[in-house]
């Protein structure tokens, strides 16, 4: 798939460091966004679709075999591509609110600036693979990385959570360039903040990005 034209819904990614609170935070807002009418879809990646699921424990099992950083970005984004396909696309084609913890922009963040992989071809294995589906609004949850890491209890701590300090420190700082370059989609929330708080703020940035998308509940985007 090719094309890049734009379904007629709303894609909101969350998007940060570990230990931000992202999915505390997306079923919040799904929630809140719900209590207004919208009809709202939550998701995650990696997973989302039965083959996502599949490759999730793959790469973020504890115990699991060695994984290249090049195997590790295609794996990534090989669930990426089924669930735009499965699942992104055909609802935002109906007029949902789509939110999404985790998108291609973890690809770059991680793959790109963690790992250390080209971004220019990055970014075009993730044009293919997602048609070029951009999201409308992206919320990059961001805190120091050893107040994130700190909030992981070891038991619960993830493959990548393992990675190095330094490691994680580039991945936040490539957050912050990412969100640099396109400050029309991206939005930057203190995740450090009390879990209400961040909340609030979270849903007042999806209201007014909703609102200027002209996008209402139980009603799709008009133009
Ligand atoms: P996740 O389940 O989102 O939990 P958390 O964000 O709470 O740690 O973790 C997924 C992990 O996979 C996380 O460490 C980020 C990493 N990741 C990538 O490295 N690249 C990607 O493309 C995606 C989607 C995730």
């Amino acid at each position: 798939m090719e094309t890049a034209d734009k379904p007629g819904g709303f894609f909101i990614t969350f998007e940060g460091p570990e230990g931000g609170g992202k999915s505390t935070q997306i079923h919040r807002l799904a929630a809140a966004l719900a209590d207004h009418g919208y009809p709202v879809w939550t998701t995650r990646e990696p997973g989302g679709t039965r083959v996502g699921e599949m490759i999730r424990p793959i790469l973020l099992g504890r115990q699991g075999a060695p994984i290249t950083p090049w195997s590790e970005a295609l794996l990534f984004t090989a669930a990426r591509a089924q669930h735009v396909e499965e699942v992104l696309r055909p609802r935002l084609e109906r007029g949902e609110l789509v939110l999404c913890d985790r998108y291609a922009d973890s690809t770059l963040a991680y793959q790109g600036y963690g790992r250390g992989l080209d971004l220019d071809t990055l970014r075009q294995l993730q044009r293919q693979a997602t048609g070029g589906l951009q999201p409308d609004l992206t919320i990059l949850l961001n805190l120091p990385v050893q107040a994130g890491l700190a909030r992981i209890p070891r038991p619960n701590q993830d493959r990548l959570d393992q990675e190095t300090e330094a490691f994680h420190q580039r991945v936040r700082a490539g957050y912050q360039q990412l969100a640099a370059a396109d400050p029309g989609r991206w939005r930057e929330v203190d995740a450090s903040a009390v879990e209400e708080r961040v909340a609030g703020r979270i849903l007042e940035l999806a209201t007014v990005a909703l609102g200027q998308a002209g996008v209402r509940p139980a009603q799709r985007r008009s133009a």
